[in-house]
């Protein structure tokens, strides 16, 4: 397990766009050879989109061989509700590079049935060979997409009912009215992303200071379903320092002694050359 602790929100952004562009231009994607990311929503990996699409922009990094496959979706709202994640996807990140749609995929939470829905998504992440590198955010209970506390750490994709944590979590996408935050959700399984080759989750913010003392300095434990990725052979947290307020001080010096290791792995690379 790695863990790169940045200064503050916009450098852990940083670090985290230029690893996964590092990663993209690495394979070497082609028509016959897509890479495969795994794409999470919400406000920590906001900073990170905007990155991607600056390194698109200046000519460094395209989408054009890449399928992605995101996390999660809410049961029930409307794909053109601005809260859906849906919309959050293509307003902030895929609209502004040049993705084929075909090849962003996320979960239809009014698929009419919704088990057939998720059984699919599974397939079609098998039938694009596996995904090579899952970005993931926390919620403050340490869930992992909407694998809420309890949750199986071997589960696939899914339907899942929220936990009211997460329900007063997201509250303020909607208006801080609880009545109005969806109940339920598709999600991937903790299962689904360690089958990732690699995993990469974003954590910042003293709220989430707790969860990332749960997910790396205690056991693996299913009420904080990413202490799960404490068993993942290539997991890197990725965090700001507010997020390690709650980390032993031993944990925070090591770590920080690793990054002249860590930043070898965002040197620039060569840009890509796709026509
Ligand atoms: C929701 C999503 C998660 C996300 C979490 C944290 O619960 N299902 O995938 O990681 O919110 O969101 P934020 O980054 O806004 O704190």
């Amino acid at each position: 397990m790695r863990l790169v602790i940045l200064d503050d929100y916009e450098l852990a952004s940083e670090w985290a766009a230029k690893y996964i562009r590092n990663r993209i231009i690495q394979f070497s994607p082609s028509a016959d050879r897509f890479f495969t990311l795994g794409l999470p929503t919400g406000s920590t990996p906001y900073g990170c989109y905007q990155k991607l699409i600056e390194f698109h922009r200046s000519g460094d990094l395209s989408f054009k061989y890449v399928k992605t496959f995101n996390m999660d979706e809410y049961v029930g709202l409307p794909r053109a509700h601005p809260e859906s994640y849906h919309s959050y996807m293509w307003n902030n990140f895929f609209k502004h590079i040049d993705i084929d749609p075909a090849n962003a995929h996320i979960l239809d939470g009014n698929a009419k049935d919704l088990e057939a829905e998720c059984q699919a998504y599974e397939e079609k992440i098998s039938e694009a060979g596996g995904i090579q590198l899952f970005v993931g955010g926390i919620g403050p209970d340490g869930h992992i997409a909407f694998n809420e506390p309890g949750s199986s750490l071997v589960s696939r994709t899914r339907v899942k009912t929220l936990a009211k944590d997460t329900i007063v979590a997201n509250a303020r996408f909607f208006g801080n009215d609880l009545s109005k935050v969806p109940t339920m959700a598709l999600t991937v399984g903790v299962g689904t992303v360690m089958d990732a080759k690699e995993v990469l989750i974003l954590i910042t913010g003293a709220h989430k200071a707790f969860a990332l003392n749960k997910a790396i300095e205690e056991g693996v434990n299913h009420m904080w379903t990413v202490s799960a990725f404490q068993q993942h052979p290539r997991t890197i947290f990725v965090c700001d320092e507010d997020a390690t307020l709650e980390l032993r001080v031993k944990t925070v010096k090591y770590f920080k002694g690793l990054m002249h290791v860590h930043n070898k792995l965002v040197d620039p690379v060569l840009s890509m050359k796709i026509q």
